[in-house]
């Protein structure tokens, strides 16, 4: 297991997907504004890539974020994308409601850079966000992140065209943050 200050990154349990798929992917809105595409109903059972236990994809590593004290699930977060010729990936994450606005998005990103630079040795991490997403643009900044351009009306969510902001890190722009107790 990954771990950050406030949260691991383990491996997806057969256990975590009927929660997944209740408290995310069956929230229209916010699969709607997370996910580049249209929100579709997910089945009980479905081999869909967001939920699947054993992803064999080289290019994708899905996690189940849990609370480091107690191991409660919270969430997902992957690296995607893994190009290891540019040495470049890009980071995605999605928090159970009631998961959201108490840090753990953070110290997921924070988790994922760790996973990103040390652990698959690439240069380059990219985050794609809505722009009206404040809680994703802070997470990101707060790790270092810079935003590096805006794609106009470039995301149909729920009726409307919003833009996006591409947001990137360079490894030696990265300033790891230290863990409580070390
Ligand atoms: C986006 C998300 C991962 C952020 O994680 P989080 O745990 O909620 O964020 P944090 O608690 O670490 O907060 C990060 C910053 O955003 C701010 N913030 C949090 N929620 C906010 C909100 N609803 N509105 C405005 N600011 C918010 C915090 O104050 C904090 O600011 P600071 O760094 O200046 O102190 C989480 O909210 C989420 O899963 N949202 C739904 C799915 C989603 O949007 N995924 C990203 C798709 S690209």
């Amino acid at each position: 297991m990954l771990r950050g200050s406030k949260v691991g990154l383990r491996a997806r349990h057969e256990e975590d997907i009927p929660i997944l798929r209740t408290e995310l992917y069956d929230d229209v809105v916010n699969a709607s504004r997370a996910e580049a595409g249209p929100w579709r109903p997910v089945a009980p059972g479905s081999k869909d890539r967001r939920l699947v236990v054993d992803d064999p994809a080289e290019g994708h590593v899905p996690f189940s974020v849990v609370e480091l004290e107690g191991g409660t699930l919270i969430g997902t977060a992957n690296l995607w994308g893994i190009d290891t010729h540019n040495r470049v990936a890009h980071i995605g994450l999605g928090l159970l409601p009631s998961a959201r606005g108490r840090g753990y998005g953070t110290d997921v990103v924070a988790t994922l850079c760790h996973y990103g630079f040390v652990v698959r040795s690439l240069q380059r991490l990219q985050i794609e966000t809505l722009a009206d997403n404040t809680a994703m643009l802070r997470s990101a900044e707060s790790n270092g992140f810079v935003r590096e351009g805006v794609l106009r009306s470039s995301a149909w969510v729920m009726g409307e065209f919003l833009d996006e902001v591409i947001l990137g890190l360079l490894v030696e722009d990265w300033k790891p943050k230290p863990k409580p107790g070390g």
